[in-house]
Formats: structure tokens, C-alpha cells, sequence
């Protein structure tokens, strides 16, 4: 039997294996949340924002695979995930202990609706996220063409605490010094992390900084969104997606799809417990 994953992997013959890459990188951001790089199949192509199914060999030396945003921009070696750590959870409770040098499973088939094709041509990009939502958005907005879509893009995204907003944070700093696209990034790309249940400089549930008009404030531009210019993609819990979609349908904006591109799209972040 030929098994990959950390402290098993035999890996030559876990090379044999379709669909098999290497882990090249990984970084615990918390006790509950961590991000790795692997190689990246040739034949992968995708458009930024899209996921596909990874994970590893189960004990019975079946593929036990999950759906996972691409955070790695489209023009990038190699592939990057971020990824929550479920204590219980059948894939990530040893998915958390991946080293560099083990293999992973992936399904070279990317799919998704947080993509360019899905929405109108606008002025502003919202990218709204909580938690790993943010995953599909550090895709975004590492690629050229969202800015050579948009004018101004807004990345709001809410944890419950400053260390969850971590992996973000520093890849929008790192962004605005990068050769290729830190001067495009520079004044264009405005970034409102949040925190609920922990002070920091900013604070609020994004449907609340939304309603109140405070971010539109804090940020120094106009509000509320205008179905005629902004644009939206929304990631996070079933509940929050459902809340956020209220919201920017009362401003007039619609939900569209890869087949109808309208004003915002959605994609759900997890699918929780019974959902
Ligand atoms: P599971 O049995 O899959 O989940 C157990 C429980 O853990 C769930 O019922 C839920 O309550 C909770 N849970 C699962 N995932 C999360 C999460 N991400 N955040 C908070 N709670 C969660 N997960 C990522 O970590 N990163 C991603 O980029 C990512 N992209 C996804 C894209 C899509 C379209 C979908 C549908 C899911 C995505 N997920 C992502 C969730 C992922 O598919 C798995 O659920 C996750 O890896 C946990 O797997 P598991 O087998 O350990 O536990
Ligand atoms: P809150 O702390 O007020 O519940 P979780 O860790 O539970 O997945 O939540 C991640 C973040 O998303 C938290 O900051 C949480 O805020 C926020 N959140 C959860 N549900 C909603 C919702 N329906 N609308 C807006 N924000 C939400």
C-alpha cells in the first residue's frame, strides 16, 4: 500500500502516484491556522480565485481530497493554500503536520465563481472575507489583471482576533514592495482588516461596517455601493455570505455566475456542520 502524507510517505513510489506534488513550504500562522506551497502540475492552468480538490491517502490508501482555494496568483511556479486546522477534522488533523519534501494529492481541475468572467466590467472590486475566505483573495489580488479591471480594489476581511488576520496583513504588505506588481497595487488597493472579538485598530463585523457606512468613511470614499460601478466577491461562512448578499441586494447589485456575469458572486469558505 502506498501512502502520502507526513512521517509515511515512501517517495519514490508516492511519485508513481497521478496527481501527486510536493510540499515545498509551510508557515503556522496559529494554532488554528497555517499556509503551504507545493509544486505545481504543468498542465495546471487557472484563472486567480478558483479551487481545486487537494489532500492526501487515507489509511485504506484512498484519496481523501477537499476543496481548496488556489492563493497563489495565476503566473506563480508554484501553488500556495491556506488552510484552517480542525482538530477532528479527517483531512486537516494531518494535513496540519505537512513538512517540506512530503507529497500531496491534488485534482488538476479548477472550478469556482470568484473569477473576473463572472462579474460586469466596474470601477471598484470589493473582496469580501472572513476567516480562510480570505484564500481566493490572496489569489486576486496578487494578479495584474484585477487591476487592469478595476480602478480601486477594497480586500475587507474579519477575524475574530489579530493573529487570524495575520497571513493576510503580510501579504499586502509584501505586496506593495513587489517588483511586478507592487507599483500597479500601490494607492489602488485599499485594505480593511477587522477584528470581533479582540481590540484593535479596527473593528466590526464586515456586514456592519458595511450597513453603518463606516468603512466607506474610514476608507474616505463614496458609499454606499453602486450597482452602475462596484463590483463584489464574497467568501466566508453560509451565514455570512447569506447576510453580505442581503445587503448588496438592497443597494441594487445582483448575483451573477461564470454563465451570467452581474454586480457580485459568492462562494462559500467551508461547509459548515449540517449545512
Ligand atoms: P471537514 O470534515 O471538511 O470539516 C469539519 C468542520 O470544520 C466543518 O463542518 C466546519 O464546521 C469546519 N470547517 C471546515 N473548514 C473550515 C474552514 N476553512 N474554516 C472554518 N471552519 C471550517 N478550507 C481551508 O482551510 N482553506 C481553503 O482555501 C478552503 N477552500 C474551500 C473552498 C470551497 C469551495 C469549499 C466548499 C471548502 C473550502 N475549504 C477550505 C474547506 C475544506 O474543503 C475543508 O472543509 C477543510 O480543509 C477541513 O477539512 P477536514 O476534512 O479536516 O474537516
Ligand atoms: P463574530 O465574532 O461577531 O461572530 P468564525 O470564527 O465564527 O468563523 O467567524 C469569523 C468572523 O466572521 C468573526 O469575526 C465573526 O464575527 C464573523 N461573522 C460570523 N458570522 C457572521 C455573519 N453572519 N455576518 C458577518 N460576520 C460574521
Amino acid at each position: 500500500m502506498t501512502q502520502l502524507g507526513t512521517g509515511q510517505a515512501t517517495k519514490p513510489a508516492a511519485r508513481t502516484l497521478p496527481d501527486a506534488q510536493t510540499v515545498t513550504e509551510v508557515r503556522h500562522w496559529t494554532d488554528k491556522l497555517f499556509s503551504f506551497r507545493c509544486t505545481r502540475p504543468t498542465s495546471l492552468r487557472f484563472r486567480s480565485g478558483e479551487f481545486v480538490m487537494l489532500g492526501l491517502m487515507d489509511e485504506r490508501g484512498k484519496p481523501l481530497l477537499r476543496a481548496y482555494s488556489i492563493a497563489s496568483p495565476n503566473w506563480d511556479d508554484e501553488l500556495e493554500f491556506y488552510s484552517i486546522k480542525v482538530p477532528d477534522g479527517p483531512l486537516t488533523s494531518r494535513l496540519q503536520h505537512i513538512q517540506p519534501g512530503d507529497q500531496i494529492i491534488l485534482r488538476p481541475k479548477p472550478v469556482g465563481t470568484l473569477v473576473h468572467d463572472a462579474l460586469l466590467p466596474g470601477k471598484r472590486l470589493w473582496m469580501l472575507a472572513t476567516g480562510t475566505g480570505v484564500a481566493p483573495f490572496a489569489s486576486l489580488i496578487r494578479d495584474p489583471e484585477t487591476y487592469d479591471k478595476f480602478e480601486t480594489v477594497i480586500l475587507m476581511h474579519t477575524c475574530r482576533e489579530q493573529a487570524e488576520l495575520e497571513y493576510g496583513r503580510e501579504l499586502v504588505e509584501n505586496l506593495r514592495d513587489d517588483p511586478l506588481i507592487g507599483e500597479m497595487v500601490a494607492d489602488r488597493l485599499l485594505y480593511y482588516p477587522t477584528t470581533t472579538r479582540e481590540n484593535s485598530p479596527q473593528m466590526g463585523r464586515v456586514t456592519d461596517n458595511l450597513s453603518s457606512g463606516k468603512v466607506f468613511t474610514d476608507l474616505g470614499i463614496d458609499g454606499p455601493m453602486d450597482p452602475a460601478s462596484d463590483r463584489a466577491m464574497i467568501c466566508g461562512s453560509l451565514a455570512f455570505n447569506i447576510d453580505v448578499k442581503a445587503i448588496l441586494e438592497g443597494w441594487g447589485l445582483r448575483e451573477g455566475a461564470n454563465s451570467e456575469p452581474r454586480e457580485f458572486v459568492v462562494e462559500k469558505a467551508f461547509v459548515g456542520d449540517g449545512v
